[in-house]
């Protein structure tokens, strides 16, 4: 589904992006930029956001009093915002900073006009902050979205540590340097030491360039939905664990991504 007034927030990359229906009835973009939607279509924009990053992340976490939240990439904010809804769902009195960058300032900015599901619509100030100032904060929640490569965010001093990180690039195959060994090395550098991160990928080419940064690797699967991936600094229970050794002995060809491959 194209929607032609969505087209004109985009005055220089007018044809770049298109208003696509998943099938749980929610809307994400296709980006003819990185030829890719922004959300599995078939999972659906917020059920992927839900059952890929926010339940498996908060199943684990939901009892800490503060939670810091890297969410990479922003792009229509879906994991952020499940997030926000989420814990007002479950009246959860966790404090959560969740910083997110994001190179696509245009894109965060119309965001305050784009066809959220109405499970969003109590979010809607913050939306509306967030898309206007980047920037949202009240008692309990503080969220930034940082206008910048990714790359450039995890590499600054005031970058905080982070106990949730939510893994969602365009795929390594479009967007290669956000899954390269040496990204998770950066990311596991500004993880705490109990952190999990989620992401869709469940290629062994990702999963070992987490291992190789000293994560546990599990298989989550929830229903009506492609499995994922949780990755965590501490062993976990609850979740179908992937001895990675056994997986390099059984299939030797498989490398990590690396950076040299790609700059
Ligand atoms: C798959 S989308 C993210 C979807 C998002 N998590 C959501 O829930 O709506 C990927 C996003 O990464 C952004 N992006 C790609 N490479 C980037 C980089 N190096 N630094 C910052 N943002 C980047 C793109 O502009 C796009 O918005």
């Amino acid at each position: 589904m194209e929607n032609e007034q969505w087209k004109g927030y985009f005055p220089d990359k007018r044809e770049q992006k298109e208003l696509i229906l998943c099938e749980d009835g929610t809307n994400t973009l296709y980006s003819k930029e990185f030829d890719e939607p922004y959300h599995s279509t078939k999972d659906g924009a917020l059920h992927e956001s839900l059952e890929k990053y926010v339940k498996p992340s908060f199943s684990y976490k939901k009892e800490k009093e503060t939670l810091a939240i890297l969410d990479i990439c922003f792009g229509l904010g879906y994991n952020t915002f499940a997030t926000l809804y989420y814990i007002k769902k479950h009246h959860l009195k966790t404090k959560v900073h969740i910083l997110s960058p994001e190179f696509d300032e245009a894109l965060v900015r119309s965001l305050r006009d784009f066809s959220y599901p109405p499970e969003f619509d109590i979010l809607k100030p913050i939306i509306e902050a967030i898309s206007e100032h980047f920037f949202y904060e009240d008692e309990q929640f503080k969220i930034e979205v940082i206008i910048e490569d990714a790359r450039s965010v995890l590499t600054k001093k005031s970058t905080p540590s982070f106990d949730i990180v939510y893994q969602d690039a365009f795929s390594p195959a479009h967007n290669p340097l956000l899954w390269t060994k040496e990204w998770f090395g950066e990311v596991r550098s500004r993880c705490n030491d109990d952190a999990i991160l989620t992401t869709y990928s469940t290629a062994a080419a990702i999963r070992l360039g987490l291992y190789e940064n000293g994560f546990f690797i599990f298989v989550h699967r929830a229903e009506m939905m492609r499995y994922s991936t949780v990755a965590s600094l501490e062993m976990l229970t609850g979740l179908e664990y992937i001895d990675m050794e056994l997986k390099k002995v059984r299939n030797s060809e498989a490398r990590s991504m690396r950076d040299q491959e790609y700059l």
